[in-house]
């Protein structure tokens, strides 16, 4: 995610603009810029927050113009510095873009355009894609509002763009394909943000562009919006905005938590955007493709991580186990970092991280290189310390995750995994090519699946208000969802201050069922393809404890429904997949206590979002 602001009209647009990009940096705050056209242009961008680039501006006695665009960036293309930040300039330098999205095919039209003479200063997909906008301006003869139209319709990707020509500042033009653009309406003037923060203080009237949408602004004239394939004229929407300030930077959610959870389905289909392909049958991942033959020899795969990221390497381990048949192992960084490991050059070590900042993480990946491991990272984080310390690695697009408890960030670390174990099951001939193109089929299925799964957030919120004064859980899971069960136990204890426990179903009567009463809930992962009758066992001897089940089943499932208290339906998937289902309803489950509980949910106590300490 990043966030664009742009303005035209009578004021000064800079106050509007770096007030704005302050109020979005909640979308992605690892550079920024603005560019302002008065006299002429003013134009700064900068590595790190908006208060640094604001005080590159402050001797600045050109930052006027009644025209500008801004942009705080989460960097997916090209690591965090300041040429690769935003706005970016067409060759010319008449062209001016902010860009929000991924342009899938922008090697390929970068390469056409090198061809034809354009030169290229960042290796932002952006740069190429304002590029291609001016070279249709020339080709075809037309304006700015024709070109984006007639350029969108050779990109793949997802965006949304805002651009304007310093030859014309009485026009802005705006465009949206995945990625969220809205517009405030004021007297002759207009505000245009990826929300309503940036402007919600000047005017309550505002239209959103949908999917496929332009809009093309000019002063003293009507509004178009236009749809980019067709170019037909579309009637605008203006609706009158209810929303504060505070829930519209949360979406209208009560807190980053809950949003989050619900930006997985969409930050899935970002993180294999322009990788997992069906179609053709493939799975593209250039840091595997680079360094194809370091994983075809590796004697195992080392996953190291802390909380969370540990909890997705077990799933890891189940998945490149099962599917690509490499020995994997799984330690808590800070265990392996101090136990003097035996790690040698036929290793791979492989940190998984959301932030890319974890201390315990980046000292053992400063100890496998000493021992001269193949280290390939997996990160949220576009250009943090690990993945700069990694040799290679694998980003995750789950966008900056602002809740401490972390919910998109597992799914989409485990999404990352899978695509991994996937293609090296390919390349190692250890899948069929049916079950590969099912497994390749399925994966491409589970955002629509997970959208199926938040379904059951009311009935959750039941189950929370019935549990939420009990002092102790127990999560139980087995095969792949053993580390669900670890993950469920993690989210509940560190947002509702609940004690819980995971552990394995089958471990129960090695010592744990010694706990079960009748105040002690328990939450089973109970899928269908897992070993559904063992865990079927497992919940009659809970139950003939007098202890209270919550389960996770298979929709449609009826025999674990005769005997549970609880049960939560998650649509049928394979196996290996099912984590990537069954750990939403754990994270509704945890979020809905924690709310009850009045606990400060998205910065629990005693807790930081990414510890950069030992
Ligand atoms: C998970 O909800 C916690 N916030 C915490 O366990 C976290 O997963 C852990 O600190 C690792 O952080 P990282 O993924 O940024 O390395």
């Amino acid at each position: 995610m990043c966030g664009i602001v742009g303005y035209i009209g009578s004021r000064e647009a800079f106050p509007i603009i770096i007030n704005g990009l302050k109020r979005l940096e909640y979308r992605g705050y690892d550079s920024s810029g603005i560019a302002l056209f008065g006299q002429n242009l003013s134009h700064k961008k900068t590595k790190g927050k908006v208060k640094d680039l604001e005080s590159l501006f402050e001797e600045d006695s050109t930052k006027k113009g009644h025209i500008g665009l801004g942009h705080t960036r989460w960097a997916t293309h090209g690591v965090p510095n300041d040429v690769n930040a935003h706005p970016h300039l067409s060759n010319s330098g008449n062209l001016v873009m902010v860009h929000n999205g991924i342009i899938e095919n922008y090697d390929t039209i970068k390469k056409t355009l090198v061809d034809r003479g354009y030169t290229f200063y960042s290796d932002t997909d952006t740069e190429v894609l304002v590029n291609l906008i001016e070279d249709v301006m020339k080709k075809e003869d037309v304006g700015l509002g024709k070109a984006v139209q007639i350029a969108l319709n050779q990109v793949v990707g997802a965006y949304a763009i805002v651009v304007f020509d310093k030859q014309n500042p009485n026009e802005i033009v705006m465009a949206r394909l995945g990625s969220p653009l809205a517009i405030g309406l004021g007297e002759n003037e207009y505000f245009i943000a990826s929300d309503a923060t940036p402007f919600i203080e000047f005017t309550k009237n505002a239209m959103y562009l949908e999917d496929e949408q332009m809009a093309i602004i000019g002063l003293h004239k009507e509004p178009e919006i236009r749809n980019i394939k067709d170019d037909s004229l579309i009637a605008p929407y203006i609706q009158e905005l209810q929303l504060t300030l505070d829930q519209i930077e949360k979406g209208g959610y009560e807190h980053f938590m809950l949003k989050e959870i619900y930006e997985q389905p969409n930050v899935i289909n970002d993180t294999m955007r322009g990788r997992v392909l069906p179609e053709k049958n493939i799975i593209k991942l250039s840091g595997i493709d680079n360094y194809l033959s370091k994983f075809l020899q590796a004697n195992r795969i080392i996953m190291i991580g802390a909380g969370t990221s540990w909890h997705a390497g077990l799933v890891g381990e189940y998945l490149f186990e099962e599917l690509a048949r490499i020995p994997v192992e799984v330690e808590y960084s800070s265990e392996f970092r101090y136990r003097n490991p035996i790690i040698n050059e036929n290793d791979i070590v492989m940190p998984i991280s959301q932030s890319g900042e974890t201390a315990d993480t980046l000292a053992a990946i400063k100890l496998a290189k000493q021992h001269k491991a193949f280290i390939y990272a997996i990160c949220n984080v576009v250009g943090s310390s690990i993945p700069r310390e990694s040799d290679s690695g694998t980003y995750t697009h789950a966008g900056p995750e602002i809740g401490v408890a972390s919910t998109k960030a597992f799914t989409t670390q485990v999404t990352v995994m899978a695509m991994m174990a996937l293609k090296l099951a390919k390349e190692k001939g250890h899948i069929s090519t049916a079950s590969y193109n099912l497994y390749l089929s399925e994966l491409a299925m589970i955002p629509k699946k997970m959208l199926k799964t938040l379904e059951a957030d009311l009935y959750i919120q039941q189950i929370a208000h019935y549990y939420k004064d009990a002092a102790n859980f127990l999560y139980l899971g087995r095969g792949f969802n053993f580390p669900v069960a670890l993950e469920g136990a993690l989210k509940l204890k560190e947002i509702s201050y609940i004690h819980a426990e995971g552990y394995p179903a089958a471990e129960m009567k090695h010592g744990p069922i010694a706990l079960i009463d009748e105040n002690m809930p328990v939450v089973v992962v109970a899928t269908k393809k897992g070993q559904y009758e063992k865990i079927i066992s497992n919940i009659q001897e809970i139950k003939s404890r007098k202890g209270r089940i919550i389960a996770i089943v298979t929709e449609g499932d009826t025999q674990v429904k005769s005997i549970a208290d609880h049960v939560i339906e998650i649509p049928e998937t394979l196996e290996a997949f099912s984590p990537l289902l069954a750990t939403i309803p754990l994270q509704l489950l945890s979020y809905y206590i924690a709310v009850y509980r009045g606990c400060d949910v998205d910065q629990p106590r005693n807790l930081a979002k990414s510890v950069t300490v030992e």
